[in-house]
């Protein structure tokens, strides 16, 4: 019988596992590979049929297998990069263990999906959120390709996405894949119900409730839908199967399911990719580019990135600032490199000098983090250089903002986005 016991001493790091490197797992390995543990709990013994395949000085069973039965167990993180040739033993699992043969190609899995959702929808009609970010976009596309004019689209325009992406996002989809799409500009409505409101999390409820208001009284107006289009990408379900720990920020786009839209069942295609391969899928379907590697948005857009309460004149100061922010890291070709950034709208005014006159505005706060996964993330070191020029760009172009600083926080302590 194996023991789980707990180790006296914990291993969190990385370390120099020894491996048996006639395993199938370990083919084509020497006979130590730095590995990262994080436990502080350990097998002693291993069942019957098993054997140890690997070991650390504080850990007697790192790696162990049944090669007859094919159970591999390992202690240590093998996805993770601070593992060496973590994907190595992945792939030996896969391919020299499954016998897995690699053909799959992201071609396929499009030829494959088009002619699922064909099936499965024929000439019945599906409705679809689209936000412009690179899921939904992709979600379309491939809707669209099975069942044409069927899929309407609604964009909820609320007023508080990035200088000119609204129109952005109408030209792709309307004119460039003439999809069937409703654009909603519905930005007052959104302001008047967010007047006043500073409290972040209250921001995101509102939102994500008015959000789910305007696509039903949109989707009422289109009659019976059958299917109801969700972007859902592999991480999303992961994630949604995790509920534990405490919310630090409800991370949802939207409010949840629309209650009153009547549809048979949800359709979603993109439920087994990861984000990669969703790109990967939007440049095969030719969407462009730059819609393909934007980098995240969040749902509530600019409303937590003004702290405090939200005006029509902030958000208009935030659009120029941010459009100016992204477009120098552009030319300063960053922009492949850092994994978002963003201006913040702070809510502090403090005394300037312009010419010959006081002024009195804002600062806005400049953030921009390298992450591979957005739980942990580290502030960017863009140089000196380039943040000067955005800096005199900021203070000349946009009126009221008389003071710019740069974010040097990691995450944790804080997080990416200021609320
Ligand atoms: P934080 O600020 O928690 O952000 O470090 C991690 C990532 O999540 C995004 N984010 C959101 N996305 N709705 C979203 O769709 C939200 O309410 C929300 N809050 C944060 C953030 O932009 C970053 O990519």
């Amino acid at each position: 019988m194996e023991q789980l016991v707990l180790g006296t001493k914990r291993e969190f790091g990385t370390l120099d596992v020894k491996i048996d490197n006639s395993s199938l797992l370990f083919k084509g390995f020497s006979n130590t590979n730095v590995c990262l543990m994080t436990h502080n709990d350990f097998v002693s013994k291993v069942p019957d049929g098993f054997k140890i395949t690997g070991v650390t000085p504080d850990c007697p069973v790192a790696v162990m297998e049944n090669e007859d039965k094919k159970f591999y167990g390992l202690q240590f993180h093998p996805e993770v990069n601070d593992t060496k040739n973590g994907v190595k033993i992945i792939e030996n699992f896969l391919y020299n263990v499954c016998k897995c043969s690699g053909e799959w190609k992201m071609s396929s899995f499009i030829e494959t999906t088009i002619k699922g959702l064909k099936e499965q929808i024929g000439d019945k009609k599906a409705l679809l959120a689209l936000s412009g970010g690179v899921d939904s976009s992709v979600a379309a596309v491939l809707l669209h390709k099975a069942i044409g004019k069927n899929l309407t689209c609604i964009f909820v325009d609320h007023g508080l996405l990035r200088k000119n992406e609204g129109d952005e996002v109408e030209e792709i989809f309307k004119n460039q894949f003439d999809i069937n799409l409703i654009r909603v500009n519905v930005k007052d409505r959104f302001l008047s119900r967010l007047k006043d409101v500073t409290e972040p999390e209250l921001k995101r409820k509102i939102i994500g409730e008015e959000f789910i208001r305007v696509f039903e009284e949109e989707a009422k107006k289109i009659g019976t839908v059958d299917y109801l289009v969700q972007g859902t990408i592999y991480p999303d379900v992961i994630e949604s199967g995790v509920g534990k720990g405490q919310t630090i920020k409800s991370h949802h786009n939207v409010g949840g399911l629309p209650e009153h839209v009547s549809f048979k069942e949800i359709v979603e295609p993109l439920r087994d990719l990861f984000k990669d391969e969703v790109r990967k899928t939007g440049l095969e379907l030719g969407i462009p580019e730059n819609l393909v590697f934007r980098q995240p948005f969040p749902g509530p857009g600019l409303a937590i990135r003004i702290i405090g309460d939200i005006t029509d004149d902030k958000l208009n100061i935030l659009k120029d600032a941010d459009a100016i922010f992204r477009e120098e890291i552009k030319i300063a070709n960053l922009d492949k490199e850092l994994n978002q950034y963003f201006v913040v709208l702070t809510n502090l005014k403090s005394v300037g000098v312009m010419g010959d006159e006081r002024t009195y505005d804002y600062t806005v706060a400049l953030r921009s983090v390298k992450t591979s996964d957005f739980m942990t993330a580290t502030w960017s070191r863009i140089p000196y250089d380039i943040l000067e020029k955005i800096s005199v760009r900021l203070v000349n172009e946009v009126k009221h903002i008389n003071r710019v600083v740069y974010d040097i926080t990691s995450k944790p302590p804080a997080t990416i986005e200021w609320e």
